[in-house]
Order: C-alpha cells, then sequence, then structure tokens
C-alpha cells in the first residue's frame, strides 16, 4: 500500500515511523513533511497542508490508496470532505465532525446537551456582555477564544484586571484572530491532567494508553503556553477505576452524542482531562492525534496502525483490540530558545547519527529541514523530540535526558523537569 500523510512535525514522524513498521506499507509520502520524515518517507515540501487542491493533485499523481490527514486545521477546514469528494481513501474526521476541536462553543453545549462532565461555562459574542458578566464571576476563570488558536488561545485569569483584559486581547483585539469573535469563559478547575487518545469508527471507541504533556514553555510550569515541550506515557495517576468511569460517562457519550447530532466521528478524539476532585472532566477535546502525545504512545502500540486505521473508516473498530507494552515512554522536546515567542531558525544540527540502530531511543523531529547544502538544520520553535522507552518511566524519562545530549545546534532549549510527576506517583 501507499500512504500519504498530512503533516511535517513529531506527530507526524511518528505516525510515519508507525506506517513503516506496518506489514502491509510499502511506500510512504508526506506532505509537507520535514528532514527526519524524509528519512523514511518521500516529501513534497512545496505543499502547504491548507493547499487542498494541490493536495488532492499529488494524491492522485502517486496513486495513494490512503490519505492520513493529522493537524487541526486541515480537518476544521474540511480537506477529508475534498479528498473523499475526489474519490481517495481517507483517515480523519470530516468538517462537520472536526467542529469538535474547531469550536470550543460547540464542544462545551454537546456536552452539556448530553450530560458529559466537565467546567461550568457561558459564551459570549458581544464583548460588552462578557465584561458585564464578569463583574460577578468567581475568579480564577478561563478564557478560550472558541476557534483553533494553535492551543494559545487559552488565558487563566486570576482577577478581574486579568479578565478584562483577556476579553480586550480575544474579543477585541484578537489576538487570535477570528477564532475570537465567540469567547468561551469556564470555570477554573484543579487536579491532574491526563491526555487520552482513541481511535473512533463513527461507533466505537478504542482508547490508546494515557499519556500527559507539559504545556508551560518554562520548568515549574512557567512561562507561556506552547505545543507542548516533553511527554510521558502511561500517566501513573490514570487508574483502572477513572479509566472505567471515564469509559461509561466520556469516551463513549461523546462518540454517541456525534452521532444522535448526525456528526458521525471518525479518526482519533483527543480527550484532554482534568482529575478534578469531583471526578475527571473534560477540558478539551482534539479532533486529532497529539503532538507530543502521538511519540509516546503510538511507539508503545502493538497493533499494525494500518489495521486500525482500516476498521475506523470501515466502521469494524469493535473486531479490533489494541495492545500496548507494557512499558513506559518518555519525550524530551528540543526547541529553539525564544519559542512560542520568537526565535531563530536554520542553525545545523549535530548527533542525529547517534539514534541509528537503536531501538528503545527515538528521534522524531518536529521542526527540521535541509539548507542549500543538504545539511539537516532547525526549521522551526520545537525542532526534535527525543524519546526513549523504558521499562518504568524513570528509566524511560533518565534515558531520555542522556539522549538529549547527543544532538546538539545553537539555540538548543529544553525543560528539565519533564516527567518530574512520576515522583509524586
Ligand atoms: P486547552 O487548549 O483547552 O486544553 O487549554 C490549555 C490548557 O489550559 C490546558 O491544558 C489546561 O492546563 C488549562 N485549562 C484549560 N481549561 C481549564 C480549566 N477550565 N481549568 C483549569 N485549567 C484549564
Ligand atoms: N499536546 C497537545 C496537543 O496536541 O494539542
Amino acid at each position: 500500500m501507499k500512504v500519504l500523510i498530512i503533516g511535517g512535525g513529531g506527530r507526524e514522524h511518528a505516525i510515519a515511523v508507525s506506517m513503516k513498521k506496518s506489514r502491509r506499507v510499502d511506500q510512504i509520502y508526506c506532505v509537507p513533511g520535514n528532514a527526519g520524515i524524509a528519512q523514511i518517507a518521500e516529501c513534497e515540501p512545496s505543499i502547504g497542508v491548507m493547499e487542498f487542491d494541490k493536495i488532492t493533485a499529488y494524491a492522485k499523481e502517486k496513486e495513494v490508496d490512503l490519505v492520513f490527514v493529522a493537524p487541526d486545521d486541515p480537518l476544521a477546514a474540511g480537506l477529508v470532505d475534498v479528498l473523499e469528494a475526489a474519490g481517495l481513501r481517507v483517515f480523519g474526521p470530516r468538517k462537520n465532525a472536526a467542529i469538535l476541536e474547531g469550536s470550543k462553543a460547540f464542544s462545551k453545549d454537546l456536552m452539556k446537551k448530553y450530560g458529559i462532565p466537565t467546567a461550568a461555562y457561558e459564551k459570549f459574542d458581544d464583548p460588552e456582555k462578557a465584561l458585564a458578566w464578569l463583574e460577578s464571576a468567581e475568579m480564577p476563570v478561563v478564557l478560550k477564544a472558541d476557534g483553533l488558536a494553535l492551543g494559545k488561545g487559552v488565558l487563566i485569569c486570576n482577577t478581574l484586571e486579568e479578565a478584562r483584559a483577556g476579553v480586550k486581547e480575544i474579543m477585541q483585539d484578537k489576538h487570535f484572530g477570528s477564532a475570537g469573535d465567540v469567547l468561551v469563559a469556564e470555570e477554573f478547575l484543579t487536579g491532574r491532567e491526563v491526555s487520552v487518545l482513541a481511535f473512533v469508527d463513527g461507533r466505537t471507541v478504542r482508547t490508546m494508553t494515557s499519556a500527559q504533556d507539559h504545556k508551560r514553555a518554562r520548568d515549574g510550569d512557567q512561562g507561556p503556553n506552547t505545543g507542548g515541550m516533553g511527554c510521558f506515557s502511561p500517566s501513573p495517576f490514570y487508574t483502572p477505576e477513572i479509566d472505567a468511569f471515564c469509559q461509561k460517562n466520556i469516551y463513549q457519550p461523546t462518540v454517541d452524542a456525534m452521532a444522535a447530532e448526525g456528526r458521525e466521528f471518525k479518526g482519533v478524539i483527543f480527550f484532554g482531562l482534568m482529575l478534578t476532585p469531583e471526578g475527571p472532566k473534560v477540558l478539551e477535546y482534539n479532533a486529532r492525534f497529539g503532538d507530543p502525545e502521538t511519540q509516546v504512545v503510538l511507539c508503545r502500540m502493538q497493533n499494525d496502525l494500518m489495521d486500525v486505521v482500516d476498521a475506523c473508516i470501515d466502521g469494524t473498530l469493535d473486531s479490533i483490540e489494541l495492545k500496548f507494552e507494557d512499558d513506559a515512554a518518555v519525550c524530551v522536546v528540543l526547541a529553539s530558545d525564544g519559542y512560542p515567542v520568537s526565535y531563530k531558525k536554520g542553525f545545523r544540527i549535530t548527533g542525529l547519527e547517534r539514534f541509528e540502530g537503536k531501538d528503545d531511543y527515538y528521534c522524531f523531529h518536529a521542526g527540521s529541514k535541509f539548507d542549500d547544502a543538504g545539511q539537516i538544520v532547525t526549521g522551526g520553535g520545537r525542532v526534535l523530540g527525543v524519546t526513549a522507552r523504558g521499562g518504568t518511566l524513570k528509566e524511560a524519562r533518565s534515558k531520555a535526558y542522556e539522549a538529549a545530549e547527543w544532538v546538539d545546534f545553537e539555540n538548543k532549549y529544553m525543560r528539565h523537569d519533564i516527567g518530574k510527576a512520576i515522583d509524586e506517583a
């Protein structure tokens, strides 16, 4: 089989590595890909993920058997529908289902309607009404831009002053563009965060092993929100009891709710959960694999990824049992210093060859490219996701930090406390 993966980050590299292992996949293409993915796939860096016509033409030209759409923006904008209309076989939710991530107001209303546990909320399309409501709101309050904002459209406001400034930033100054036309104001929840990714075929949901991301840029969860600075899997706080609760009250009800709304969901749902003192609640849904969650989850999956993807598309996921290695994985993101605000690119990356032939270690490329001389250089804020597996979380963590020293580039930056929570488990 020939598979085309849409995207060019660490998540897509991890998906490509799993596809490469599939006994059924012979050739992988990737648009736009990156310098790491190019080691195992034919990449087309000149096509962007929002260039639907070019993607369709490329998929037809390469005669691919499957297109795997990984990132949120093209999913929310309906790339799956466009490719299907062109007669291609596609993995990912259609536009009317990707709204689960594309609109926070939609997902909050869905959860309310179907009794799925989540934080209490209000939504506003008028900034004056939002400001008036804030006067009597309890602080802290969480303000969210309704639409997609690269994981940055969430403001946790401790005081009324901050909240007023937040409404201005999102709704009036439009820091996140039209994503801020509607504002969701949410009750502040406390507890541990867990990410659970699940394959969905429209009716059946099969969850993968749990993970925990580290969203803030600096050690001790300080600094601005990022796409994710590192991850570990499984989460020791995600117990079988919590899993049973979530299967019954969150995962299946969400899939059923989407079907009942005429928005059948096929693909991956990422459940961002907060384990609050009152029980697990949904912080957010994503309509795709997470980044860097995928890096620590897929490398531990025993199933052939292609079999699971087919079952999701064909509606036969009930015949599949997902199996994961009984070990652990940790991913440490090596970023460009200054990410996510401003940073330089184009620095030569050295030491990548040290990962060759080492089974437990993975160097997933997030933002890398080839320079004119054919050398691999930094090409983004998140550059590499150095990932290691070990028998225990602690072992995986020490291996990941050991391997993080193998590679180097100018302005290399990482958090040093990825997986610190493991010590409290
Ligand atoms: P989201 O993009 O909705 O996942 O939000 C980004 C981050 O903001 C989450 O990972 C949480 O750390 C935090 N967050 C979002 N919603 C809430 C909430 N209601 N209470 C506390 N923290 C939240
Ligand atoms: N790591 C969080 C996300 O993929 O949205």
